[in-house]
């Protein structure tokens, strides 16, 4: 694993610090998703303006024979931030696979869609693993033995930069192993407004989700920022190819955090995610810098988002 990644600790604490102490006016995105931040999350997936949810779900939905036939019956499925797993039983009805691995840092909502789906599936074993998959992640004994097969939606590949990337897809193959297989999504590159539009919708849930992260942090740090002099922002960065959301202070502003005093002056900004967007060479590209073999590839008409099956293949010597 990169360095970058495998050296920080990250807690919400000592990310807040690095943010305002060391200046860096960035905080990783992870902390978007408290309880109120992954409701409100789930309210994005359904709005009119973010595309990316249904387009994925209904190309799970309409591909179930393709993905039997690629992929074969009892393969272990292991998802990578499995969250509510909202889109899994589309897949685990189209492979007969023989066990599923719910990767997810919240522990609390990784029970809660692990029992749902035990009820869906009452014969499949279900192994929840409360893990952050950015470290490496130990699988349970009980897969040890069977094929697998990765299950990485939602273009959460796209939330990354490009370096951490290309560490997560390694290590995704050194966890799975050699034969595995893994079906991972991409957001499409395309026009700007539809991009802009996702990330900035009209009855403003998603300024909400963002803000949500403020107010986090006057919860759980005993902070006083004013939450209300930020506005939410995103804006399309041509050059990396992707959205980069900030919360933009209205004001200069004074405000203290678990006792720190801080000040931010009107038009500052704090980096809060990037979602990076892709055409299929570039996911391609990737994917082979990660050590996947592409095999097969679904897209929607419109050439929105994109599910690859990708195969780790032995290395072999270059010609
Ligand atoms: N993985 C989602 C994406 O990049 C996360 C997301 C959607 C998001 N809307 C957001 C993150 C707004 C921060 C702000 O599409």
């Amino acid at each position: 694993m990169d360095m970058t990644t495998a050296i920080i600790d990250h807690t919400l604490c000592k990310d807040v610090r690095r943010c305002f102490e060391n200046q860096t006016y960035a905080i990783p995105a992870r902390w978007l998703y408290d309880r109120r931040g992954s409701e409100l999350f789930e309210a994005i997936t359904e709005l009119p303006e973010y595309y990316p949810t249904r387009t994925e779900t209904d190309l799970l939905k309409a591909n179930g024979p393709a993905f039997a036939a690629l992929v074969g019956p009892k393969r272990a499925v292991i998802e990578f931030g499995s969250g509510s797993s909202v889109k899994t039983p589309h897949l685990l009805k189209a492979i007969d696979p023989a066990a599923y691995v719910p990767i997810d840092i919240s522990g609390e909502f990784l029970e809660h869609s692990a029992l749902l789906l035990q009820a869906e599936f009452p014969d499949l074993p279900i192994y929840p693993v409360e893990a952050d998959f950015m470290k490496r992640v130990a699988l349970p004994e009980a897969v040890a033995d069977m094929p697998k097969l990765g299950f990485f939606p939602g273009s959460t590949i796209g939330n990354m930069i490009a370096r951490t990337s290309v560490d997560l897809l390694r290590f995704m193959r050194e966890t799975l192993g050699e034969g595995a297989q893994l079906l991972i999504g991409f957001d499409r590159i395309k026009d700007i407004k539809t991009l802009v539009d996702a990330y900035d919708d009209a009855s403003g849930v998603t300024a909400q989700f963002s803000l949500n992260l403020l107010h986090r942090i006057n919860r759980e740090l005993d902070g006083n920022i004013p939450c209300e002099k930020f506005r939410h922002l995103a804006v399309w960065n041509d050059l990396y190819a992707r959205i980069e959301i900030y919360l933009e202070a209205q004001a200069d502003i004074q405000f203290s955090i678990d006792g720190h005093p801080h000040e931010m002056a009107e038009g500052q900004k704090i980096h809060i995610e990037n979602s990076h967007k892709y055409g299929l060479r570039d996911a391609r590209l990737m994917l082979r810098a990660g050590g996947w073999t592409p095999l097969h590839e679904w897209s929607d008409e419109q050439d929105y988002f994109t599910l690859m099956l990708v195969e780790a293949h032995p290395y072999k010597y270059a010609p």
